[in-house]
C-alpha cells in the first residue's frame, strides 16, 4: 500500500507501549487510527492524550471475536473502511516455576490473547480486505519465538511461534489468490540498542478473572523489567531503553513497502538463528537454547517462585 494518506488503521493493543506508538505514527502519515484496547482507562488517556479527530478508541477484547467483529463495525462506521489490521495485542502471563509447573490459566490466558486474539482479527477483518482487494495485515511477533526461544520463558515464545507460523501461512495463501491483500510480521526491535520498556514487562498485569490462579496474592503481578535491571547490574552491564517510534517506524516501511519481516538486523539474533538452523540441518543438540538470557528467570529464581 503506496499511499497511506486518509487509509484506516485498526490497531490492537493500542493504549500502550507499541501499539500506541504505531498509532501515533500512522496518524502522523495522515492515516485514521482505531485504537483497540481491553483496558478502558488507559485507552481513554492515550486518545485524550492525541486529541485528534481522526483517532478513536474502542473497547475490545481480542480473545473474543465477536469483540473484534464490533471494533471492524465501529471502524467502518466513522471512517468509511478499513484498510490496514495490526494485530498487536499480548500479554505476558508471569507464569511461576518451570515449564511443567505453571498454572494452566497462565497458558489458557497467554494462548486465547496472543494467538487466539490474532486469528480472531484475522477472520474478522481479512474477509473485508479481500473483497475490497486493498489492505495490509501486521501480526505482532517476537524474536523471542520467531527465531529461537529463550526457553526458560517458555509460554511466550509459544505463542509468538504460532503467530509466526500464522503470518506465513497467511501471506502465502494471499499471494495464492493474487490478492493485492498483503501480510507482515512485525519483530520489535530498534536501530537504537536498548530494551522497549513497556506494559509488557508488568507481568501478570490486569490479569482476567477467568484467568485468576485462585489465590489473589499469587496473582500480584511482577515487574519483570526491574528484575531484568537487577540482574544486569549484577553482572555489571546497564540497561538502557529504546525509543518505540523506532519500532513503530518498522511498521509503517511494512504497510509502504510490503516487508514481510519488518525487524532490524541484529547480529546477535542471526546468529542464534543460523545456530538452530545448523542444529536442526545437522541433527545435534540445540545447544543455542543454553545461552544465559538475562531478561529472563534463572533456574535458581524459577525454583524460589
Ligand atoms: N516490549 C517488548 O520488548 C516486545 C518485544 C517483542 C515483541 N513485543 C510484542 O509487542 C506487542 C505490544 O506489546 P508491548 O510491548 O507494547 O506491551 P504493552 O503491554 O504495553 O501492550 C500490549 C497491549 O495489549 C493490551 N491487551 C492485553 N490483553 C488484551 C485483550 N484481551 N484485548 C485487547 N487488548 C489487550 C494491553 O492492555 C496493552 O495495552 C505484543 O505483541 C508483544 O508481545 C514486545
Amino acid at each position: 500500500m503506496k499511499e497511506l494518506r486518509g487509509k484506516v488503521a485498526v490497531v490492537t493493543g493500542g493504549a500502550g507501549g507499541i501499539g500506541l506508538a504505531i498509532g501515533e505514527a500512522m496518524l502522523a502519515q495522515g492515516m485514521k487510527v482505531v485504537l483497540a484496547d481491553v483496558v478502558e482507562d488507559a485507552l481513554g488517556a492515550a486518545v485524550e492524550g492525541i486529541g485528534s479527530k481522526d483517532v478513536i478508541g474502542v473497547r475490545t477484547d481480542v480473545t473474543s471475536f465477536e469483540s473484534l467483529c464490533e471494533t471492524r463495525d465501529r471502524a467502518i462506521e466513522r471512517f468509511g473502511a478499513v484498510h490496514v489490521i495490526c494485530n498487536n495485542a499480548a500479554v505476558g502471563a508471569g507464569a511461576k516455576g518451570h515449564a511443567w509447573e505453571h498454572h494452566l490459566n497462565d497458558w489458557r490466558w497467554s494462548l486465547d490473547v496472543n494467538v487466539m486474539g490474532v486469528i480472531n482479527g484475522m477472520n474478522a477483518f481479512v474477509p473485508n480486505l479481500i473483497a475490497q482487494d486493498e489492505g495490509h495485515v501486521v501480526n505482532t511477533s517476537s524474536g523471542n519465538g520467531a527465531y529461537t526461544p529463550i526457553a526458560s520463558s517458555d509460554i511466550y515464545p509459544v505463542t509468538k511461534a504460532a503467530v509466526t507460523t500464522l503470518t506465513e501461512c497467511l501471506w502465502g495463501q494471499l499471494r495464492e489468490l493474487g490478492s493485492k491483500v498483503s501480510a507482515s510480521l512485525l519483530l520489535p526491535s530498534s536501530r537504537t540498542p536498548g530494551v522497549l520498556a513497556t506494559g509488557i514487562w508488568r507481568a501478570g498485569a490486569n490479569r482476567p478473572d477467568r484467568y485468576r490462579r485462585g489465590d489473589p496474592d499469587d496473582d500480584a503481578p511482577r515487574d519483570a523489567l526491574a528484575e531484568y535491571r537487577a540482574r544486569a547490574a549484577a553482572a555489571g552491564q546497564e540497561v538502557v531503553e529504546a525509543p518505540l517510534s523506532e519500532v513503530a517506524d518498522l511498521c509503517i516501511e511494512a504497510i509502504r513497502d510490503d516487508v514481510f519481516w519488518a525487524t532490524y538486523p541484529m547480529e546477535h539474533q542471526t546468529a542464534k538463528l543460523r545456530a538452530r538452523t545448523a542444529s536442526q540441518i545437522e541433527r545435534t543438540p540445540p545447544d543455542y537454547l543454553l545461552e544465559v538470557n538475562l531478561m529472563s528467570a534463572s533456574a535458581d529464581e524459577r525454583k524460589r517462585s
